[in-house]
């Protein structure tokens, strides 16, 4: 017994903020954040929240898997940028759908969160407990970004992905995670500061305390990346008796294009394994795998039985692999 997805949906803001726009709140240029991160814009909330997107995403997400809010048994929010404390996202994005039989819950692991919430609705659901989870990433990181540091504000985006899950007789593979709390410095936030939709104006004047940003050494992350998220994706062909020409697709976290690469190279794959979307939203934290499985799915490029591999990786330090096969 596992959880498949039935369905997926993903919202992104229609406000977008190109490479050059970038150019005018700090010292850089479009030719390097392209050459260094491969994005070439990202979106921007503007009126939109983490807690509309996501109700946004789940709506498509259900439509497509011709699910009714009834029938959710679960639904998990994946955020670290919820404009809600309290109640949890999750809960708000129950409200929105009418979805009254589903248990609710936030999960926050930052650019894994997609991925661990997958493994945690699909462990619910292989174990009996519920019938049907909607997951959800939303992420306003432009809420979290610190739009005078040119070392993140180059990187992140907004927008959210979402699935739907049903339990189904088929077969569970068995997901490899790790987290590493003392490497945790390399990414950190201490706070929260709602910009409300920053637009490049108002955030060249913005004046909050440093602390409430994101605040990253790139370098360091990077390195962990490119190391970690080739090494988990083999412990989870081994946990699961795989081989590499068994997986169709890489699914993993948006957050490079010169780390997906690298991932790539060292496993000897082919980078068309690799399909990426950074280039569109720039790196949208737990957003990022399900925004792109949708359009994936959309476009048509998911087939029946086509075995995906999704990796995530970031602050924390937390890092993760699971395969799912695809059904739709
Ligand atoms: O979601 C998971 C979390 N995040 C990540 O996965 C991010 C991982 N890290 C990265 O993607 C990259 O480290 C960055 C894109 C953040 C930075 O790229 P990099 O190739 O590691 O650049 P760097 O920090 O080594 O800097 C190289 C040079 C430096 O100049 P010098 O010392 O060589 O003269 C920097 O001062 O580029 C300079 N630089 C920039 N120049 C123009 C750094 N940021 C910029 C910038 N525009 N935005």
């Amino acid at each position: 017994m596992t959880g498949i997805i039935c369905g997926t949906g993903s919202y992104a803001p229609s406000y977008t903020m190109d490479n050059n726009d970038i150019a005018k709140l700090v010292e850089t240029s479009d030719e390097w954040i392209q050459e260094r991160t491969g994005v070439v814009r990202r979106h921007i909330i503007q009126g939109e929240t983490t807690v509309s997107m996501a109700c946004e995403a789940a709506k498509r997400a259900l439509d497509n898997a011709e699910v009714t809010p009834e029938e959710i048994d679960l639904i998990l929010v994946s955020t670290i940028s919820s404009n809600v404390i309290l109640p949890c996202a999750a809960c708000e994005v129950q409200k929105e759908l009418g979805a009254m039989n589903a248990t609710c819950f936030d999960l926050s692991a930052a650019c894994t969160g997609f991925v661990l919430a997958y493994n945690t609705a699909a462990a619910y659901l292989a174990g009996g407990i519920y019938k049907t989870a909607l997951i959800i990433g939303s992420e306003s990181l432009s809420n979290l970004t610190n739009w005078k540091d040119r070392g993140t504000c180059i990187l992140f985006g907004d927008g959210a992905g979402a699935a739907v899950l049903k339990a189904e007789d088929q077969k569970f593979y068995l997901p490899v995670t790790h987290s590493d709390g003392l490497k945790g410095v390399a990414l950190t936030c201490k706070s929260r500061h709602d910009c409300n939709g920053l637009t490049s104006e108002i955030a060249a004047e913005s004046l909050v305390d440093e602390a409430h940003f994101m605040q990253m050494d790139g370098q360091a992350v990077f390195k962990f990346a490119v190391k970690k998220v080739p090494e988990v994706i083999r412990e989870a062909l081994k946990r699961n008796k795989m081989t590499q020409e068994e997986i169709d697709w890489y699914i993993l976290h948006q957050a490079n294009r010169r780390i997906v690469e690298a991932v790539a190279k060292r496993l000897e794959e082919p980078i068309e394994k690799f399909p990426m979307n950074l280039q569109e939203y720039g790196n949208t934290s737990s957003a990022s795998i399900p925004i792109l499985l949708d359009e994936m799915n959309r476009t048509g490029k998911l087939k029946a039985g086509q075995k995906i591999m999704m990796a995530g990786f970031g602050a924390g330090l937390t890092w993760g692999a699971t395969i799912i096969e695809w059904h739709s």
